[in-house]
């Protein structure tokens, strides 16, 4: 089959597509998810979320390219909860966010955690809080060491790419927006900005005040690659239209009238098809089987790609369900191994967001842009060598407890080093261990943080026949003690803050959370612990990755340098699932490059194929 023949068979499809487009606000929208039955594409996309949008749009940018998206949710264009900037978190828990359901965390007093994702044409990036911050240069510089091509130079450069910085204004100067013209691009699709809406009033001077009398200096920028040190952000907004700046936004929208790019919602992807040929043992992918609201299934044909961006949750699910994975798994839902490779659905990651809070007594309003990074040495000070060493000695002991867990992903040496790699790295002084968002809104401070290294391991498997249903999440938050030993230091850290000044001085102490009769000045670090596990609703940061990792295969990868499942010639993971360790700052931004990356290369590897 070569390309022009592909072409010719979208044509056909498009024909019966005319009479389905339908106006919207104005504004076309190619949809037809009843007559794709049996049709053809160069590529197919699993997913059109964050960065199964930007590969859409990217590859799609060859008219003699046909492009497909499979998408579950809708467009939501217009959806007000989606685009506003003066609230954050209101399409959370709506039809646009999937509110999967954890397992129990057997570390953490057997409750079940609520993870969102979103789900529509631009997934997270509709209902995310829209921080754009990229992550720390020295952690991105490791990855090469662990066997990626990717670095930081790579990632800022492929990142800056997709970007369309929007400098402040002059009134917003004057309340404290900086920025580096270095640090930013201004061509891309995406628009990024400090939000017109920010905080206004003496609250930024209170909290830089108060930051800097706990050690920590201010910062100008926080997309070059440093990070530690407190200042504004940057977000995805659009700070002329007022609007949120999702993926849809940035990368679909403005070219949707491309008659090769076709969008299908509503409609869930559950696995892929295999071509009867398996030349060398190499997997084939030929087809994409899906599935309508109803129920309804359709096969869509590939004539060279299939390409899952179904996030870091529904790709390896449906990788298994495609018969790509440990055959243990496989077999206890009666699915033929395709590729053995147990590495699909472990080495899954995310960070806890732990939260303290008082009323103050000034009334603030506007978008919180307020962000602090801070080291190792900046929470334990003289303690630090001695909280590394004790760590390190226990690395083994965590190592061989995730290899006897991941299903021979990987073996206990391998993860011995991943983990050394992760703490070596805590320890170099520009390395962010905390990130810390002090919110601020109304008459409520609640400084929200995260630590960004959990050394925990959790799983994501399919545990059912049903291809449609969501998978088995597992977190195992705070498995080991470190990531405890984090989450409690850090918390000492932000009670710490609110009553350290200037900003103890509009505090209502009497109103601090948790309270210092239920958490004493002098608590111990179990005591802590324990308000955290049980009482202090922590949440998932929902950076949610590593199941899908890049890395080599006896490291327990499931993709290549490439992004091509390990054991398949035309399948590809593009979406933060292939993110091998969690990293400071926020996902859009790293996910953004690797996308934009990531198109490149297939673009690259397309262009050498003249016959499928
Ligand atoms: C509430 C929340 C707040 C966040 N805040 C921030 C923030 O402030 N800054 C930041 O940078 N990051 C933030 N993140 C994280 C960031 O948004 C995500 O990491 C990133 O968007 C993930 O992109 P992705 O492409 O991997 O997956 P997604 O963007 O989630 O895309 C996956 C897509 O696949 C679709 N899908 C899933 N299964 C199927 C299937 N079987 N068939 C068809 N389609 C399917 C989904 O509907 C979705 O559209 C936040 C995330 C959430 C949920
Ligand atoms: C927006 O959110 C509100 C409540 O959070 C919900 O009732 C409403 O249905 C949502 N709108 C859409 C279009 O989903
Ligand atoms: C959590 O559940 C497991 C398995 O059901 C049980 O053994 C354990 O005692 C429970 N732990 C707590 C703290 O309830
Ligand atoms: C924060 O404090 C530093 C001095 O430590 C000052 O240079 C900077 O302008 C302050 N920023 C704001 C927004 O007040
Ligand atoms: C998607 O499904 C929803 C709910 O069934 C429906 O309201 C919407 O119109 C559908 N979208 C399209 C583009 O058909
Ligand atoms: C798609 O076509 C196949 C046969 O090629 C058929 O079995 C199936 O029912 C069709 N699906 C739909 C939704 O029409
Ligand atoms: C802050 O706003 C709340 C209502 O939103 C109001 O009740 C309160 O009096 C205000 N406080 C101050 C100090 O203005
Ligand atoms: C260092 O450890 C000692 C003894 O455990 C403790 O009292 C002190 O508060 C710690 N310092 C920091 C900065 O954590
Ligand atoms: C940590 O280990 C290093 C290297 O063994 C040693 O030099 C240092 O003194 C140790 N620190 C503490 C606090 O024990
Ligand atoms: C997996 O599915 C089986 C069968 O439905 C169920 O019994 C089991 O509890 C599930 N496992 C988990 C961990 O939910
Ligand atoms: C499969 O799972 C989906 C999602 O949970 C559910 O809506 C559907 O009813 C299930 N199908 C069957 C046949 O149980
Ligand atoms: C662990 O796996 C690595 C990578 O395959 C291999 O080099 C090493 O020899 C293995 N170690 C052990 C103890 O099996
Ligand atoms: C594509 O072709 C070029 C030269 O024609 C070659 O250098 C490159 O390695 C090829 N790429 C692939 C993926 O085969």
């Amino acid at each position: 089959m070569d390309i022009a023949m592909g072409f010719s068979r979208l044509d056909w499809v498009l024909i019966f597509l005319v009479p389905l487009l339908q106006l919207s606000d104005g504004l076309l929208h190619k949809e037809q998810t009843q007559i794709t039955n049996n049709t053809h594409f160069d590529y197919i996309i699993l997913g059109g979320g964050t960065a199964g949008i930007v590969v859409a749009s990217r590859l799609s940018e060859d008219p003699h390219i046909t492009v497909a998206v499979i998408e579950a949710g809708d467009f939501e264009r217009n959806n007000p909860n989606v685009t506003t900037i003066t609230e954050l978190g209101v399409a959370q828990k709506t039809r646009v966010d999937w509110q999967y359901e954890s397992a129990p965390l057997i570390f953490a007093d057997n409750q079940s955690l609520e993870w969102s994702a979103g789900k529509g044409l631009g997934g997270s990036s509709l209902i995310n809080g829209m921080t754009y911050i990229r992550p720390a240069s020295s952690q991105m510089d490791l990855w090469p060491s662990i066997g990626l091509e990717l670095d930081w130079a790579k990632l800022f450069a492929f990142s800056k790419k997709g970007e369309h910085f929007q400098p402040p204004s002059a009134s917003l100067t004057a309340l404290g927006a900086s920025y580096q013209p270095f640090d930013h691009d201004f061509r891309g699709p995406l628009k990024t900005c400090i939000s017109p809406l920010m905080t206004s009033g003496i609250i930024h001077d209170i909290l830089n005040s108060t930051f800097k009398n706990l050690g920590i200096p201010p910062r100008h920028e926080f997309d070059g690659g440093e990070l530690r040190g407190f200042g504004t952000q940057a977000c995805t907004q659009d700070s002329v239209a007022e609007v949120r700046e999702d993926a849809a936004r940035a990368y679909y929208y403005p070219v949707m009238d491309r008659q090769n790019l076709v969008i299908m919602v509503n409609t869930t992807a559950t696995r892929i098809l295999w071509s009867p040929e398996n030349p060398e043992g190499i997997a084939i992918a030929s087809a994409a089987e899906v599935s309508s609201q109803n129920g309804d299934v359709s096969t869509i044909y590939a004539n060279r790609e299939i390409i899952l961006s179904a996030g870091a949750f529904r790709s390896p699910a449906i990788l298994e369900n495609s018969g790509i994975g440990n055959p243990s798994v496989l077999s206890q839902q009666s699915i033929d191994v395709k590729v053995d490779l147990p590495s699909v659905g472990e080495n899954f990651q995310d960070q806890t967001v732990l939260s303290v809070s008082a009323e103050i007594t000034q009334n603030f309003t506007g978008f919180p842009p307020f962000v602090a990074h801070i080291s190792l040495h900046d929470l334990f000070g003289s303690n630090t060598s001695s909280i590394f060493n004790s760590t390190l000695a226990k690395i083994p002991g965590y190592a061989a407890t995730i290899a006897a867990q991941n299903g021979g992903a990987s073996n206990a040496s391998v993860q011995q080093h991943l983990l050394e790699t992760q703490l070596y790295l805590l320890l170099k002084s520009n390395t962010p261990a905390v990130e810390i968002a002090p919110i601020v809104l109304n008459n409520l401070i609640f400084p929200v943080f995260w630590p960004l290294q959990p050394f925990s391991r959790g799983s994501v498997h399919i545990n059912s026949t049903n291809r449609t249903k969501q998978p088995l999440i597992d977190p195992k938050f705070f498995q080991f003690d470190f990531d405890g030993q984090m989450a409690v230091a850090t918390t000492k850290y932000a009670r710490n803050f609110l009553t350290t000044a200037p900003l103890s001085g509009i505090v209502n102490a009497s109103t601090i959370t948790p309270s210092f009769e239920l958490v004493p000045e002098d608590a111990s670090d179990e005591v802590w612990l324990d308000w955290i596990k049980t009482k202090s609703s922590f949440q998932p940061n929902f950076h949610h990755l590593g199941t899908c990792a890049m890395l080599p295969k006896t490291s327990g990868g499931v993709v290549d340098n490439d992004f091509k499942v390990y054991g398949t010639g035309n399948v590809r993971v593009v979406d933060l699932s292939i993110v091998p360790l969690q990293v400071a700052g926020h996902s859009t931004s790293l996910l953004y490059g690797i996308a934009e990356w990531a198109s490149e290369k297939i673009k690259r590897d397309g262009r050498n194929i003249t016959v499928v």
